[in-house]
């Protein structure tokens, strides 16, 4: 028998941020899914927008271009409820860090560089990972990255060794202790 879920509902735009493979868009689809809640995956919302894959546009117009297409698409995000899965690059630029918590809350799913190994080992869609064959490789890049994610978050969830059901779970549990300390 399915345990029942406790409603929960956004007021605003939460954003998932992380390293690649940190699970964003499964996260948010879980939600999509159970709670009703509408979901943008920014790389797709890219790829539709230009009719290409995100590795073609690297290929073909540059990181900058794709940069500059994730600021915009930022830039056109509304204040209400919504799911924002982003891209592993999107808190590195402080402008979208702005744009992104002037109109929500950021929640960062800290991954092992272990995890993002196994996971994307055979993956070829993220150009950023080609050539990254080992799991020192992936833990240089992640080095990079980690300082500011974590600085920008609003909530930091731990996602290794955990089902999609408990990273929710626990998520929903934090963003709820984050309303009450808000209203305090
Ligand atoms: C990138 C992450 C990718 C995609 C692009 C660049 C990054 O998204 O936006 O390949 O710089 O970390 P995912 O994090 O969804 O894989």
């Amino acid at each position: 028998m399915q345990r029942s879920r406790r409603p929960f509902h956004l007021t605003m735009p939460i954003a998932l941020i992380g390293f690649m493979g940190c699970g964003k868009s499964t996260v948010a689809h879980y939600f999509e899914k159970h709670y009703k809640i509408q979901v943008m995956e920014m790389d797709r919302k890219i790829e539709e927008q230009e009719g290409k894959t995100i590795s073609e546009i690297f290929q073909q117009e540059g990181e900058l271009y794709f940069r500059q297409l994730e600021t915009e698409l930022l830039g056109s995000l509304q204040k209400k409820p919504l799911i924002v899965s982003c891209g592993g690059g999107v808190a590195m630029r402080d402008e979208n860090v702005k744009l992104l918590k002037e109109k929500g809350l950021i929640i960062y799913l800290e991954v092992s560089p272990e995890t993002v190994y196994y996971r994307t080992k055979n993956d070829s869609s993220r150009p950023l990972l080609q050539g990254k064959k080992t799991v020192e490789d992936i833990r240089e890049l992640m080095a990079m990255r980690v300082e500011q994610y974590r600085k920008v978050a609003d909530i930091i969830i731990n996602v290794d060794k955990k089902t999609i059901p408990q990273i929710c779970r626990e998520l929903i549990g934090e963003m709820e202790d984050t309303k009450r300390k808000n209203r305090k």
